[in-house]
């Protein structure tokens, strides 16, 4: 029996061939995954990458694609979607939210309980789990902050970790590169009034709206390196604007890099290089990704 044969006598899942990854990043660039699914459940996304490791198949666990630039020469291996695994669940304060929950349902959810503390990370279109890998954060505020538990999945057993063996730093955490898949967070947050919280979302949209753009971007390209903010160095260049091919340096904010619709994958690495090079020339800074590079380039 090959691969497919076996996803689809053990699972429901339905495996996309050569599904191309535009539609599924929020660049809206990239080549084509040899295979593609959305997972509706947690024993799926076990089953699926056990099956990858039986036949020798790369899996990439992905779930809204707003951190990941996927190269233009595709990804050969199974790209599997963590969308469909969306579930909260309340009890008291704290709330436990599955990997495919967005970080704006789950602000919105805690807003309308009158919960607090995740209100300043309203804007960045992360799924949790997403969100949980990279540690996501603004204003000084980091998804950790309120984390408590996260449990994930490693080699097919359930493991439930409290957040202090979650090696969370800033934009960093223990499941980067250590191919656990990350199944639910954990949530203490803090009794608050409905108003305030709801005001608090208000201006952090108002304030994004003003000073980022809005559209085919993946929020940060590059961490704040020590000291210095990313955006700031990049606006001092006089770099916003600049441009290679279908990407563009935002005119709104240095740190983004914004596409459009004649953009590809090798457009946006050039011009991650071009500023790379800028920054350590005119700064001698070496600016570090924050977003996720798959593929070849
Ligand atoms: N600035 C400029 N020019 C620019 C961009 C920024 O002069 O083009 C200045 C600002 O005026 C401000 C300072 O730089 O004085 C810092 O800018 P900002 O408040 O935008 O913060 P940042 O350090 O550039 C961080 C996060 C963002 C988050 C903002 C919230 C990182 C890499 N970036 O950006 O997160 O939205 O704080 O203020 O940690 C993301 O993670 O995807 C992301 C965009």
């Amino acid at each position: 029996m090959g691969f497919i044969d076996e996803i689809n006598q053990r699972t429901n899942l339905q495996i996309l061939v050569n599904q191309s990854m535009k539609q599924h990043t929020a660049y809206g660039v990239g080549g084509k995954a040899k295979f593609f699914s959305e997972a509706k459940t947690v024993h799926e996304l076990n089953v699926a990458s056990l099956l990858c490791e039986k036949y020798k198949i790369p899996c990439k666990i992905i779930g809204k694609g707003t951190n990941i630039l996927f190269s233009d020469k595709g990804y050969d291996g199974l790209i599997l979607s963590t969308k469909g695994i969306d579930e909260i669940f309340i009890k008291n304060n704290i709330i436990r939210a599955t990997c495919g929950v967005s970080l704006k349902s789950l602000i919105d959810f805690s807003a309308d309980k009158g919960l607090s503390g995740l209100e300043m990370l309203i804007g960045i279109p992360a799924s949790i789990g997403g969100a949980i890998y990279m540690n996501a954060g603004a204003f000084n505020h980091e998804i950790s902050d309120c984390v408590t538990e996260v449990e994930s999945i490693s080699k097919g057993k359930l493991v439930k970790r409290y957040k202090e063996s979650c090696g969370f730093k800033y934009r960093k955490s223990i499941f980067n590169g250590n191919n656990e898949i990350i199944v639910s967070a954990t949530f203490n947050l803090n009794e608050g009034k409905k108003e305030s919280i709801r005001e608090k979302i208000q201006s952090v949209i108002s304030f994004r709206k003003t000073f980022q753009p809005i559209g085919r971007s993946l929020g940060c390209v590059f961490k704040n390196p020590e000291g210095f903010s990313a955006g700031q160095l990049i606006d001092g260049l006089n770099l916003k604007g600049y441009k290679i091919g279908g990407a563009s340096i935002s005119v709104k904010h240095g740190n983004f890099i914004v596409t459009d619709s004649t953009a590809t994958a090798t457009d946006v690495i050039e011009l991650i290089e071009y500023i790379k090079l800028k920054v350590k020339k005119e700064y001698n800074i070496k600016l570090q990704e924050e977003i996720e590079i798959i593929g070849e380039f």
